[in-house]
């Protein structure tokens, strides 16, 4: 009781977070653990809907834990674990599937985006319900807000339909999860083409920047970012694409208003503003960087905490699915 409680979960699906994921998503997560009763966790089952390679899998899951506690989850102050440490995720997710429409999961726009690229036919049937795993994500815990970038958005009303679709047909049992969504920072673009979402599947390498980068990577990105003809440091969603997605970055890491930051490069041009862009994402990633290694140095350490997250996690998982179970007509577990 007393706070409320939050959920969200990213994949492992890369060697390292990006700029997107982070502004996004990990801070709100950070921040969220000091005034909400905060739960996340490293999405592995929902990384293996595509292709995968067991040994990178394995590298990635513990590449991300280390990533999220190094930007600042706190596992004394929420429960981090890995996803498939806990079945119940599986195990709701089958009985979610039943109660999901054929054609209401084929309406799912990533689906859709994802499995046209490797062609509709190769797509795998879990990638199909990737949704309805999320939506079970969310409601072993009764969630009550779901931190995500916006791409989420389509996935949580689904969440919501079915948490709502459940209670309907068999008695009051899920919290109806709202969406947290940071309209600032909900959507990251492309730094070489700022018309697309920054993404690990669709950006070329200097279209993103990881959480992980070299730090001279990241000031040579920033200063080849495309931007415009023009040389005012000024928001303009529809004219100036480029210039407004880097502002919006400016902003969030130097907690300056986007007003300001403009009235202070003015019309001098994008220089000296991109060089001054370039050391407060280093100055931010930096250290994250540093303490990831650190705690990858310990593997042992950091399986032993992430156990723990998921044997907490499994303590409220299983009281949901105890009762999910008695409302379905299906007996206990053995
Ligand atoms: P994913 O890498 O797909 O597991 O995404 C992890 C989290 O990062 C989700 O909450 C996404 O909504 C968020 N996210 C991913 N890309 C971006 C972006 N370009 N801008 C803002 N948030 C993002
Ligand atoms: N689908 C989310 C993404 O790609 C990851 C995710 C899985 C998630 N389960 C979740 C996010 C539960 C929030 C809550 O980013």
């Amino acid at each position: 009781m007393g706070s409320r409680r939050v959920f969200s979960g990213i994949q492992p699906t890369a060697d390292s977070f990006h700029l997107g994921n982070y502004l996004g998503a990990v801070r709100q997560w950070v921040d969220l653990q000091e005034t909400r009763d905060a739960i996340y966790c490293v999405v592995d089952l929902h990384a293996i809907t595509v292709p995968y390679d067991p040994a990178a899998l394995r590298r990635r899951t513990r590449v991300a834990a280390a990533q999220l506690i190094a930007a600042g989850l706190d596992p004394e102050r929420c429960i981090l674990f890995v996803q498939s440490q806990a079945p119940e995720h599986a195990e709701l997710n089958w009985v979610l599937g039943c109660i999901t429409g054929f054609g209401e999961a084929n309406r799912m726009t990533q689906f859709k985006d994802k499995s046209a690229r490797g062609g509709a036919d190769q797509a795998s049937v879990g990638l199909f319900t990737y949704p309805v795993l999320q939506a079970a994500d969310i409601l072993l815990y009764q969630a009550d807000e779901v931190p995500v970038g916006e791409d989420q958005r389509q996935h949580l009303e689904l969440s919501r339909t079915l948490a709502q679709r459940f209670n309907h047909r068999f008695g009051e049992t899920f919290t109806v999860p709202a969406p947290y969504i940071l309209p600032t920072v909900a959507k990251i673009t492309d730094l070489q083409d700022p018309a697309s979402k920054m993404s690990k599947s669709s950006s070329s390498p200097q279209g993103i920047i990881d959480l992980l980068d070299e730090p001279d990577a990241i000031r040579r990105k920033i200063n080849r970012a495309v931007t415009d003809a023009e040389s005012v440091v000024r928001a303009d969603e529809v004219a100036k694409p480029g210039v407004t997605n880097l502002l919006r970055i400016y902003s969030a890491l130097s907690g300056q208003k986007i007003e300001e930051i403009s009235a202070a490069y003015g019309d001098s041009g994008y220089g000296k503003f991109k060089k001054d862009l370039g050391e407060l994402v280093v100055g931010t990633f930096a250290p994250i960087r540093e303490r990831t290694a650190k705690i990858l140095g310990d593997p042992a350490a950091l399986d032993a905490v992430l156990l723990d997250g998921g044997r907490r996690a499994r303590e409220i998982a299983g009281g949901t699915m105890a009762v999910v179970r008695d409302r379905c007509g299906l007996p206990p577990a053995a």
